[in-house]
């Protein structure tokens, strides 16, 4: 069995993945929607079988379990059939969040109104950081991954000082420095601390910095990111190489995004935001190799909930100078994108470690949007890319 530890227990995209695990375990519901249920994949079952536990950390609602939260999100969304949600009761009453930390995480955040918080209880960053590698030591065994899956951190200042080396860091911590640091990067600081792979499903700092980087190598611990490739951004990285390989030439993309729930709201605040345009609006960059004129927005629209909905425009280029447009409108449910997913990257990243992987594994980038020391970003060669490296250290 292993064990998946939700850094943002109580939000739709960890409570969809903790009822999707359970209603597949106890035979409710297929496996449509995993990737590392396909064919190239068979054998990950011998490495990671299909069977999971969960634990993790919240700001809110931490009197209830993962079944009151799970049940908050599907009275809201309805996003699947309320039977599974039955099902699973017994298993998600089971489940307990933690109390986590908030430094840092920007103005969005206050929309839940009342959160806890470790620093409200006046805990100093040394004593925050020992309160978060505490409740992970009790609940780790060796197939233990974290996965970030908290709202989205405003962009983190950097510090060459504090977050360029491990020493830093570290100094940062017991000097106390805490305006230098975001809760993401703490949680995957203690993970990384105590060897347990860490997966970035936001476009928060997390395990990015130089510092934990060097510190993955140092414990031997692999870590991937960062923020999920679900929606509009997997549309566009696998449309636009088509584009490229007629060579037809994209003048003009817009993307507009509009979404509800809470992931709606906190990046309705300028500060929460600009993380993800920035994750979503390098991209085609990347993909075409010049830069394209762009228009990226997200806001908020509270009655749509976890729907998302993105109205994409291209403007492109082609033989004797003539331009042409193409439209298309993205109507995804987020959570149902995302949940299998944060799966997935749990159970390659347990396979990297137990293949003695260490450091960012760049050949995850088919998962993410901005993924980590990678400018392989065409979705194709993404996919090939996953499937030679997993096969290659089977
Ligand atoms: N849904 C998708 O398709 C998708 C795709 C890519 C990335 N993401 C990212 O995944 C994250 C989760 O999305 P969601 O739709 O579940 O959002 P959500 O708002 O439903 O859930 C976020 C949860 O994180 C908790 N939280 C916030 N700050 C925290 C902290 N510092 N420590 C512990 N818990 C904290 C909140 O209380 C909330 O329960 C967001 O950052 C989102 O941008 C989602």
């Amino acid at each position: 069995m292993m064990k998946i530890w939700l850094v943002g227990m109580h939000g739709i995209v960890a409570s969809t993945a903790i009822t999707g695990a359970k209603a597949i375990e106890r035979g409710l519901v297929d496996k449509t929607g995993l990737v590392s249920e396909l064919e190239p994949f068979k054998d990950i079952e011998r490495y990671v079988p299909f069977s999971f536990e969960f634990g993790g950390h919240e700001i809110r609602l931490l009197d209830g379990t993962a079944y009151d939260a799970a049940l908050y999100h599907w009275k809201e969304l309805h996003h699947f059939n309320g039977e599974i949600l039955d099902g699973v009761k017994e298993d998600l009453e089971k489940i307990k969040a933690q109390k986590g930390t908030a430094l840092n995480c920007g103005s969005g955040i206050e929309e839940f109104g009342e959160i806890s918080t470790l620093e409200q209880d006046g805990l100093t960053l040394r004593e925050i950081v020992e309160r978060i590698l505490d409740d992970l030591r009790k609940f780790k065994d060796d197939n233990t991954v974290v996965i970030n899956v908290a709202s989205t951190e405003p962009v983190a200042k950097y510090s060459e000082e504090y977050h360029g080396s491990l020493e830093g860091f570290e100094r940062m911590i017991d000097e106390n420095r805490r305006e230098y640091v975001t809760a993401s990067m703490l949680y995957a600081y203690a993970a990384l601390k105590l060897g347990i792979p860490y997966g970035n499903f936001t476009p928060s700092a997390g395990s990015s910095i130089p510092a934990l980087k060097e510190l993955s190598l140092k414990n031997n611990v692999p870590h991937a990111g960062n923020d999920g490739k679900t929606g509009e951004t997997l549309v566009k990285t696998t449309l636009a190489p088509m584009f490229s390989y007629r060579n037809l030439r994209i003048l003009g993309w817009m993307s507009y995004n509009i979404l509800g729930d809470y992931d709606g709201m906190v990046l309705n605040h300028q500060d929460n935001k600009e993380s993800k345009v920035i994750s979503k609006d390098s991209t085609l960059e990347k993909v075409l190799g010049y830069s394209p004129y762009t228009i990226t927005d997200i806001k908020f629209f509270p009655s749509l909930y976890d729907n998302k909905i993105a109205f994409d425009f291209i403007h492109f280029q082609g033989f004797l100078g003539r331009k042409m447009k193409m439209h298309f409108i993205w109507d995804g449910i987020d959570a149902i994108l995302a949940a299998p997913l944060v799966l997935d990257i749990a159970r390659f990243l347990l396979f990297a470690k137990k293949k003695g992987i260490k450091g960012v594994v760049k050949e995850m980038a088919f998962f993410f949007k901005s993924p980590m020391e990678t400018d392989v970003i065409n979705t194709h060669r993404q996919y090939e890319q996953l499937i030679s490296w997993f096969q290659q250290n089977l």
